[in-house]
């Protein structure tokens, strides 16, 4: 068990106006670790594509309660949290794989091989009718002032 230095939580509706404002939150409670715009950049594109699976996957025709936690720890490392009680998933090796969706056309099925390649760790925990948990950590590197 890593040591939690820091730590954040929020908890928001699974509405599609929370998406943007999640990504910008975690960013800026990541700030304190000094990111370079890059890993911003990461971090958004990570939590917004979780945020969003929580949102249309979810709760496809409900609204639901969304947790987000973030916490730094030991060794300049983020790990973000990112929990629904939606319908949850079936099979999780199979949503994992590139292109893989139930959400039709106008979705690519990319969104867990995203966050997985910008991050350096990407769990996912989910059970039917219960929902999901989707657990991402990324070291930020240590920079010189
Ligand atoms: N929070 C979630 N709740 C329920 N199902 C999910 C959730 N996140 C992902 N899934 C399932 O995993 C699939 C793959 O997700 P993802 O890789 O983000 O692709 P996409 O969102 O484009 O379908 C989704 O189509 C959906 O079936
Ligand atoms: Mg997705």
């Amino acid at each position: 068990m890593q040591r939690t230095e820091n730590y954040m939580v929020m908890e928001f509706l699974s509405r599609s106006s929370n998406e943007s404002f999640a990504r910008t939150a975690v960013a800026t409670f990541a700030a304190q670790l000094d990111p370079t715009l890059d890993e911003i950049g990461d971090i958004k594109t990570a939590v917004s594509e979780a945020v969003t699976n929580s949102i249309v996957h979810g709760y496809p025709n409900t609204l639901g309660k969304i947790v987000v936690k973030v916490r730094i720890l030991e060794k300049n490392t983020l790990e973000i949290s990112v929990r629904d009680w939606g319908c949850g998933i079936e099979n999780i090796d199979k949503a994992r794989e590139p292109m893989f969706t139930t959400g039709g056309e106008e979705r690519s099925g990319m969104g867990f091989t995203i966050m997985e390649s910008f991050t350096d760790r990407m769990r996912v925990k989910s059970s039917v009718g219960r929902g999901t948990t989707v657990v991402m950590q990324k070291r930020i590197a240590p920079r010189m002032r």
